[in-house]
């Protein structure tokens, strides 16, 4: 298949790339200066030039914080990019799968959410996000809207490298000469995480895997894809220094020690019916895909790594994805 992703140099994208890439479909890999989504005329001209067979929407804007701030942006590439993508799917014929958030919803079920339980937003991301969904479903019949939650990649940002950081461990990611906070008497660094959110971390390189798996059953839907099992943010972290040999104080905290950041929801854990009735399996563990993140970590390749990509940047790959290609 001739495989369009949006977004390609964000987390998701760039393992979306490899895992298509490595299955031979023909990728058309554009990143934001090659595809603005938010720009209705561009996105239907690529898709004129492209003729793709199917559209992965990658493009988002991410941060949830920023957004509370600059509603303005994360609107425009969350709902209107989205409702831009999905019209001229529709136009085309094109399939469209394109990704979502457990900050969707509110958190305040005590259950994992299913794919039929109402969106509640708490904040402007989750909003935009929520406005995606609904222009994707209501535009095209053709479409997968996949939710994802708690993500962590080797490319870019992420809670697994942050507390990495901030639990001492060399790497890119930490500021020369940034010391790290620590008790008088142990001389650990203390880390506060809270415990009041809980989800399912979810592995990129498992996600892509899966995505992929989807887009070849025609089973059109909405999808809760995240590995398999819950944790709150403190277990997550306190497992995280456990695997990757760090001692650290890691102090149990609330949400409200945090001001100025966006709400988020206390539960995002995602009930995944029904990806296994249809591709056949769930991800694996959470625990299981944090053992191999952190067995592939090089901090070489994290946060700072170059996003130019080789040569041209339509259907283009990076480095490290040439590299992998070819072992
Ligand atoms: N990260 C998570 O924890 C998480 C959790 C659940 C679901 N998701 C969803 O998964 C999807 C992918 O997220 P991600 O983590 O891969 O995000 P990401 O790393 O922030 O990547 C998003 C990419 O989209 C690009 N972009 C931003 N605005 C654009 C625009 N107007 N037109 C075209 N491209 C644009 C960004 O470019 P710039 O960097 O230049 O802005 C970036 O390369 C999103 O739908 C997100 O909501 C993420």
């Amino acid at each position: 298949m001739r495989i369009l992703i949006t977004g390609a140099k964000g987390r998701v994208g760039r393992d979306m790339v490899l895992e298509l890439a490595r299955r031979r479909h023909e990728v058309i890999a554009l990143g934001r200066e090659d595809l603005d989504v938010t720009d209705l005329p561009a996105v239907r001209r690529c898709f004129t030039a492209w003729r793709p067979d199917v559209v992965v929407n990658c493009a988002a804007y991410t941060n949830a914080d920023d957004a509370e701030r600059e509603r303005e942006a994360a609107l425009a590439t969350n709902a209107l990019g989205a409702r831009n993508v999905a019209i001229s799917c529709r136009e085309a014929r094109t399939v469209l799968l394109h990704f979502s958030t457990d900050y969707v919803f509110d958190g305040e079920k005590s259950e994992p959410y299913t794919i039929w339980d109402s969106p509640a937003p708490l904040n402007i991301y989750g909003v935009s996000k929520m406005w995606g969904e609904n222009f994707v479903r209501s535009l095209l019949d053709e479409h997968y809207v996949v939710r994802a939650s708690w993500l962590f990649a080797s490319h870019g940002r992420n809670f697994v490298e942050t507390m990495l950081r901030l639990g001492g461990a060399s790497g890119p990611n930490r500021s020369p000469g940034q010391p790290c906070a620590s008790t008088v008497s142990t001389g650990l660094p203390v880390v506060p995480v809270v415990t009041d959110q809980c989800g399912s971390p979810t592995y990129a390189v498992d996600l892509a895997k899966a995505c992929a798996d989807l887009l070849e059953t025609g089973c059109f839907g909405t999808y809760h894809v995240t590995n398999h099992g819950t944790v709150t943010r403190y277990e997550f972290a306190r497992a995280i220094f456990e695997m990757a040999g760090l001692a650290v104080d890691v102090r149990p905290a609330r949400s409200e020690a945090f001001p100025g950041t966006a709400r988020r929801p206390r539960n995002s854990a995602l009930d995944p019916f029904p990806l296994h009735e249809t591709i056949g399996y769930l991800l694996p563990p959470w625990q299981d895909a944090l053992k191999r993140y952190l067995g592939h970590r090089d901090p070489g390749t994290q946060a700072d790594r170059p996003t130019k990509p080789v040569g041209h940047a339509a259907g283009g790959l990076w480095p490290r994805e040439q590299e992998e290609l070819a072992t």
